[in-house]
């Protein structure tokens, strides 16, 4: 699979990737990364953890990933055609405030995304995903019925949905992406949070 760090991508060997599982006492996969601000964070919060984030635009980890601590990993693929390597590694996932055709895959049951989801997933792994309202607009959706639909998609590929709540500006504000605080300051803050555990 494509790595990159700083401005240097390059193909991770099983052998490398093996080593990169055994060092970690768990696995996070951040799906739709961005800049990459989020593994940081949760990298050095949780030194024993490999926290990964997986984007399709390489343009954006240039920076936070040349700064990274070594337990974060950033891996480049379209969330729907996720390298073999991740499957079932994930003991937590987290999607936040997807758009285009991450987004997508999210509203439909039985796109490639969401079967992609569930596969990273270990069994009881946990998955936090967080909707905003400008994003499902472009698709054609109220912030509600887009909740409804992901909703729909979680419980059609195997995870338990735990709580839904809307994020109020402050929690978007204190929130560690970029997208989030874009969000607050922005004219639509409106978002929520969705967790769930796979079954
Ligand atoms: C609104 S940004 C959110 C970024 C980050 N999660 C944050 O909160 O700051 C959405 C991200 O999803 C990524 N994305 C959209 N479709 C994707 C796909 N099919 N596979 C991987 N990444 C995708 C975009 O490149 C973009 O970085």
């Amino acid at each position: 699979m494509e790595t990159i760090r700083g401005k240097y991508a390059s193909h991770m060997n099983h052998a490398a990737w093996s080593a990169c599982l055994q060092q970690a006492a768990s696995v996070h996969i951040d799906l739709g990364t961005g800049d990459g601000r989020f593994v940081s964070h949760l990298a050095r919060a949780y030194p024993r953890m490999l926290i990964i984030g997986v984007d399709a635009c390489r343009e954006n980890l240039v920076d936070s990933s040349r700064r990274a601590p070594a337990n974060a990993l950033f891996i480049i693929a379209n969330a729907c055609a996720l390298p073999p390597e991740l499957a079932g590694v994930a003991a937590h996932l987290t999607v936040n405030f997807p758009w285009g055709s991450l987004l997508q895959g999210l509203l439909q049951p039985d796109s490639s995304l969401a079967l992609a989801l569930r596969r990273l997933a270990q069994p009881a792994a946990s998955l936090d995903l967080r909707l905003n309202a400008g994003a499902l607009a472009d698709e054609g959706y109220s912030l509600e019925q887009g909740t409804a639909a992901v909703q729909t998609m979680l419980a059609h590929n195997g995870f338990n949905l735990r709580a839904a709540h809307q994020l109020t500006a402050a929690q978007l504000k204190a929130f560690p992406t970029t997208w989030a605080k874009r969000l607050a300051f922005g004219r639509d803050p409106r978002a929520v949070h969705l967790s769930a555990l796979t079954r």
